[in-house]
């Protein structure tokens, strides 16, 4: 029912030699039939680059980041019409770094989301706890305040054309995944939040999960039923590991 989808967010890394030579890997390993969307994530100087080198578009490309704001006297800021103007589909919201390293609160975030699909591209919102925070037993009241935040600003209607990723923190670049039934505990909590609001919507939104996904771990992870894919950071960066990662949501469309 719902189309898997493997996101590899790039963070920053990458120089136009080693993208360029990862691109071609990639596209050479991505089968054509795979009943998935992908993506990659680059950062914003290489953007254009990557769209070009994806011209067939079996690999889509998205933003790690957008602007709130439309456009103006926003000096370094980086708006979803200029991203969709040089052929990005996707702009991540909310990640977890862009909160803790840029302070970015829950109104900017929604703001951000709005901006993206304003401009045409779909957003993926990033949601997920700290550590303390699942040690609180707070994992539930952070991820609800975080997507009701969007809620609240614009309706649950943005999800018809938005992405979940469910990022705990502490899984974040540590090699310590959540295991697939905590994924899944927290996706399937996150869908009747929004199911709460539109059931339709809700059964039709894929949630993706992200965390120290690799190819050792994809196929459980991806096996469990809220679970539609992966948002990958370190694993992205290699075109063997992504296209181990993007056969295992295959296998579970
Ligand atoms: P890692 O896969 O490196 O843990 O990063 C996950 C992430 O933050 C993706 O957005």
């Amino acid at each position: 029912m719902r189309r898997p989808m493997v996101a590899g967010n790039w963070k920053m890394h990458g120089s136009q030699a080693t993208n360029q030579a990862l691109l071609a890997e990639l596209e050479g390993h991505v089968r054509p039939d795979w009943p998935i969307d992908i993506a990659v994530f680059p950062p914003y100087v290489y953007l254009a680059d990557a769209v070009r080198a994806l011209e067939d578009g079996r690999i889509q490309v998205g933003a790690q980041d957008v602007c709130a704001e439309a456009g103006g006297a926003f000096t370094g800021q980086v708006g979803a019409s200029m991203l969709k103007d040089v052929g990005c589909s996707y702009a991540i919201v909310g990640h977890s770094e862009r909160r803790r390293w840029y302070h970015e609160d829950d109104t900017l975030v929604a703001r951000k989301f709005a901006a993206a699909l304003a401009g045409g591209l779909k957003p993926v919102l990033c949601v997920g706890e700290t550590l303390e925070e699942r040690e609180a037993r707070q994992t539930e009241s952070v991820v609800a305040r975080q997507v009701d935040a969007v809620i609240a600003m614009h309706g649950v209607g943005g999800f018809a054309d938005a992405v979940l990723a469910y990022e705990p923190v502490w899984a974040i670049g540590t090699g310590r995944t959540a295991s697939p039934a905590q994924a899944q505990e927290v996706h399937a909590f996150l869908r009747s939040r929004i199911g709460a609001h539109d059931a339709k919507m809700a059964a039709r939104l894929r949630i993706l999960y992200g965390g120290s996904v690799k190819a050792g771990n994809a196929a459980e992870l991806f096996a469990m039923p809220d679970v539609d894919g992966g948002l990958v950071g370190g694993a992205s960066l290699s075109a063997d590991e992504f296209r181990q990662i993007c056969a295992a949501a295959a296998v579970h469309h």
